[in-house]
């Protein structure tokens, strides 16, 4: 990672944190105590699922524009609720990638802008380490711990040992799992984003109906795969002459129920890696499809047979939100890491880089178009 190294800092560290990279404009101001203790003084998040519903999914250039457009309001109106003058702050953070670039551009260069009028440092984050550190926010949670990320551009099993210390243990080769549930959607004709409206029709379903496929689950390793379920989606739907509100029903259901069996089956092999490598039994879920409770269930049911604890962070935190950048930003200000201004945002950016940059011992990897 692309980080200056300071002397580290010892005192409270107060930070505002952009975030830009999807469909959600959003900035929060946290405070990291000396002890440890993290404190959400103002968090916005304004999404933009009105703008990209007719097209049943994010179109990069609308989301770009929109970042562009409100941005300054949501920053102003964080601000405002934190009750803080930019100069107040220790240091302003942006996601600077992965994600849709126009997006990520919007925020970091707005984070930058600030930085030089407030003169005060700027910290580049990895989106990905948002969400890994994004438990914290809300729970006083001892390192390590097996986070599953599961969001619409996202599906990853990792270790967090530590700040800068995460190793993934697999992640998507195509789709994401939340990307699967929006394609589901759009195939059966439910609306966008799909995941609610896929959990909504599952409910009067019959998840056992259709014989869905699970790629890669019987396979060795932790890596997921969604594409050819979401093909085997199509293909049951095409083959249905004028399908019944019951058909969409069933359909959504068997989906939802592969879906979520293909995430337990990966993340059961994640945890005996988990279990070897530290010893350790906490599982964190994560990201937009953290919100589905047919898959927050199985988790529950999966950790308890396997002896794991189970931490579901509050969806605001587990969806794309401010505070888990200014958080990071703010662990990584602690160390006294800060970024040149003349860094350059990346629409993709695997999260191991950061721990190879670290910690040299713990390799670099890439894999996967979402990495
Ligand atoms: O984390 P998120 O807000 O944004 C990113 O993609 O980073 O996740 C959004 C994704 C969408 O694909 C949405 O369909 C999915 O999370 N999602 C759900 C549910 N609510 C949101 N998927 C399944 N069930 C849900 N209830
Ligand atoms: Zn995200």
């Amino acid at each position: 990672m692309d980080l200056d190294h300071n002397p580290p800092v010892t005192q409270a560290l107060t930070v505002l944190g952009l975030e830009s990279s999807c469909d959600e404009t959003a900035a929060a101001v946290v405070r990291l105590h000396p002890d440890g203790q993290v404190q959400v003084l103002s968090d916005r998040i304004q999404s933009q699922d009105a703008a990209h519903a007719p097209f049943g999914g994010v179109v990069p250039e609308i989301a770009a524009r929109q970042h562009a457009d409100i941005i300054d309001q949501i920053i102003a109106q964080t601000m405002q609720d934190s009750q803080l003058q930019f100069s107040q702050l220790d240091g302003v953070a942006a996601t600077t990638g992965p994600g849709l670039i126009g997006g990520v551009l919007v925020g970091m260069m707005t984070g930058k802008a600030i930085s030089l009028a407030a003169n005060i440092p700027f910290v580049a984050v990895n989106h990905l380490e948002g969400h890994a550190l994004s438990p914290l926010l809300a729970a006083d949670l001892p390192f390590p711990y097996l986070l599953l990320l599961v969001s619409g551009g996202h599906t990853q099993l990792l270790s967090v040992a530590g700040l800068g210390q995460y190793h993934r243990y697999g992640s998507t080769i195509d789709d994401a799992a939340g990307e699967a549930f929006d394609k589901t959607a759009k195939i059966i004709g439910l609306g966008f984003p799909g995941g609610p409206a896929v959990e909504q029709a599952a409910k009067t379903g019959d998840e056992t109906r259709f014989s869905l496929p699970q790629p890669l689950a019987r396979r060795p390793g932790c890596d997921f795969s969604f594409s050819g379920l979401k093909s085997a989606v199509q293909r049951h739907w095409q083959q249905l002459d004028a399908p019944t509100a019951q058909d969409k029903s069933d359909l959504a259901a068997s989906f939802q129920r592969t879906a979520s069996d293909i995430l337990c089956r990966q993340t059961a092999k994640a945890m005996q890696l988990f279990r070897q490598q530290f010893g350790a039994t906490t599982l964190v879920v994560a990201g937009g499809v953290a919100a589905n409770q047919i898959i927050r269930q199985a988790l529950q049911v999966l950790a308890d047979e396997q002896g794991f604890g189970f931490i579901a962070p509050p969806l605001r935190y587990c969806t794309d939100n401010g505070a888990m950048i200014a958080l990071a930003g703010a662990k990584h200000l602690r160390q006294g890491q800060t970024s040149a201004l003349n860094i350059a945002a990346r629409p993709r950016w695997p999260l191991d880089e950061i721990s190879a940059s670290l910690n040299p011992a713990s390799g670099a990897g890439k894999k996967g178009p979402k990495s």
